[in-house]
């Protein structure tokens, strides 16, 4: 594909963003009654909103142009017909199979891969539910009652996230997750189960990740020190893996594992069996709902055309924030306690994909950024942290708005406060407040003269800072599928658009090497001096500490 910035689409936009000089987005909304209607899209109940974002309808269509020309079309198709998009790792990208309702099939190396997904799932599923049913029981015949989750990154950002998110809708057993290699983590969590009533699932795609094996090997210590005898791992272990003799050589009932394949990425596992968890926390109706919400947008997405198009768009406009108005971050922000994992997994989800210096030819990328930094939090919580610097800082931080008009929760003023905040927030970036505004506003509190000049700088606002809001009725685990699959649709247009492998992840592998190589150095006393002036000063004032 030719370099983004040679697109001659690309150039229609630099040109485009020229002419924007001097948009104000609260003028474009007195001019045109109509801005919201045609910058809003619907799919069912979920409404989403880019009226208050930094573009025109000449924005729009050039973006669709662009997307045009980068062929973003036929990529979408290959990406659902199982073509080998993921160039490097020289594989499919399919998690779209996972939810697919339909039947027809997708093809990866000449096989159908729907049959085995589906009785992969209903064997994940029927495993839950035994678990769930108390037809499962531990070694000593009790119920089970705490599940922990052993796995991190992929394997456990997304079922923490959608666990939390889907809390009001928990009627399993308790279910944890334990991902650092911090002991810390793993202790305190113990610290809360008995081992007779306690199911670990051990998560990991590769079953090579260091902190998951490392936690898996501590979590079967502490079950053998309360429980012997033939066949208490296999009653309280089970394994989530693409790896079988992985999982075979920690000792795992092959009975209890549970596979998916490697064209699933990790970060986008969640709706394989990686999502165990899930099931057993909210049970196998409740995940089937789930992937019906994201199929739905699955659908949306590989058949609306591209300018009404909600991932497309989504995408588009990120990247023409981050290109032509120097929005490198991005801040998702969902009005909903429930969701306060849901910026946390994106920041995996989108920053881990897209995060890269070259392009999918082998070419350095020069012109134009990748990823944009991902942060957030709950409003209003967020309001009160870090606000400030979205209103009034130096840079242009696009952010997104999440809500629920009905709560899941009997505390209706609590819900209409929040919502208020939410209207009010996305009002307040897009209109600010002027210096006349400000000045207005402090006369009729009775200041005057120097004071009233000085404070009135401090004291305005300049808008024009881009949201996008996303509402819907209630999250349920249906509109929780959408959401979701809404957002990794957007992380792969842009990916697209910036000419970047969205699937693999070689940037986290330099860190894992020489982590590997210090570890024995750790081991003694005696000083190291291997690497760097920084490192091996670093590695002896840790050995001196540890001793004293
Ligand atoms: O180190 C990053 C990573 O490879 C992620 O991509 C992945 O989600 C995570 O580690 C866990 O990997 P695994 O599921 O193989 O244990």
């Amino acid at each position: 594909m030719s370099t983004l910035t040679s697109c001659p689409s690309w150039k229609a936009l630099q040109a485009h963003r020229q002419e924007l000089d001097g948009f104000r987005l609260r003028d474009a909304f007195a001019a045109d009654p109509a801005r919201f209607e045609r910058l809003s899209l619907r799919l069912d109940d979920l409404l989403v909103d880019f009226s208050k974002n930094l573009v025109t309808d000449d924005t729009v269509a050039l973006l669709v142009e662009l997307a045009n020309e980068r062929k973003l079309p036929e990529a979408i198709a290959a990406m659902f017909s199982g073509e080998r998009i993921n160039v490097t790792e020289d594989r499919a990208v399919l998690h779209v199979a996972l939810r697919q309702v339909s039947d027809r099939p997708i093809l990866e190396d000449g096989e159908n891969v729907l049959p085995l997904v589906r009785e992969t799932k209903q064997r994940f599923l029927a495993f839950a539910e035994s678990v769930r049913g108390g037809e499962w029981r531990g070694f000593t015949g009790d119920t089970i009652e705490d599940v922990v989750n052993i796995g991190i990154g992929g394997s456990d950002l997304g079922p923490v996230m959608v666990t939390e998110a889907l809390a009001p809708f928990c009627d399993g057993p308790r279910v944890h997750f334990v991902s650092n290699i911090d002991g810390a983590h793993l202790h305190q969590t113990l610290a809360k189960c008995k081992p007779e009533t306690t199911l670990f699932l051990v998560a990991s795609k590769t079953f090579t990740t260091q902190e998951t094996l490392t936690n898996a090997r501590s979590a079967r210590s502490w079950l053998l020190d309360s429980l012997s005898g033939e066949g208490v791992v296999a009653k309280h272990f089970a394994a989530l893996s693409t790896n079988e003799s992985g999982v075979a050589d920690f000792g795992i009932d092959p009975a209890n594992m549970f596979g998916f394949w490697d064209w699933v990425g990790g970060r986008y596992s969640l709706w394989s069996a990686i999502g165990t968890s899930i099931a057993l926390a909210v049970g196998a109706e409740a995940f089937e709902e789930l992937l019906a919400g994201a199929a739905e947008m699955d659908e949306h997405f590989a058949t609306t055309e591209l300018s009404r198009n909600i991932p497309v768009l989504k995408g588009l406009i990120g990247a023409w924030h981050q290109e032509f108005f120097d929005a490198h971050a991005h801040a998702i922000l969902p009005y909903d306690q429930n969701l306060h994992r849901f910026a946390a997994y994106f920041q995996q989800g989108d920053m881990e994909s897209n995060g890269k210096g070259v392009d999918r030819e082998g070419r350095r990328i020069e012109g134009h950024h990748t990823g944009p930094i991902i942060f957030g939090e709950p409003g209003t919580n967020g309001q009160h942290a870090f606000y400030q610097l979205i209103h009034q800082g130096t840079r242009v931080i696009p952010c997104d708005f999440l809500a629920a008009a009905r709560p899941q929760h009997p505390l209706d003023e609590h819900h209409r406060i929040l919502l208020a905040n939410f209207f009010a927030q996305t009002e307040a970036l897009m209109k600010g407040k002027t210096e006349d505004e400000a000045r207005a506003e402090l006369e009729e509190k009775g200041v005057t003269g120097d004071r009233l000049k000085e404070l009135s700088v401090h004291r305005s606002f300049s808008g024009n800072r881009p949201t996008t809001s996303f509402l819907y009725q209630k999250l349920d685990a249906r509109t929780l599928g959408r959401l979701v699959a809404l957002y990794e649709h957007a992380i792969f247009v842009q990916g697209w658009i910036w000419n970047v492998n969205s699937y693999d992840q070689w940037g986290v592998e330099l860190g894992k090497q020489l982590a590997k190589a210090i570890l024995p150095e750790l081991e003694d006393d005696v000083p190291v001096e291997t690497h760097d002036a920084s490192t091996n000063g670093l590695i002896g004032h840790y050995k001196t500490l540890r001793g004293s």
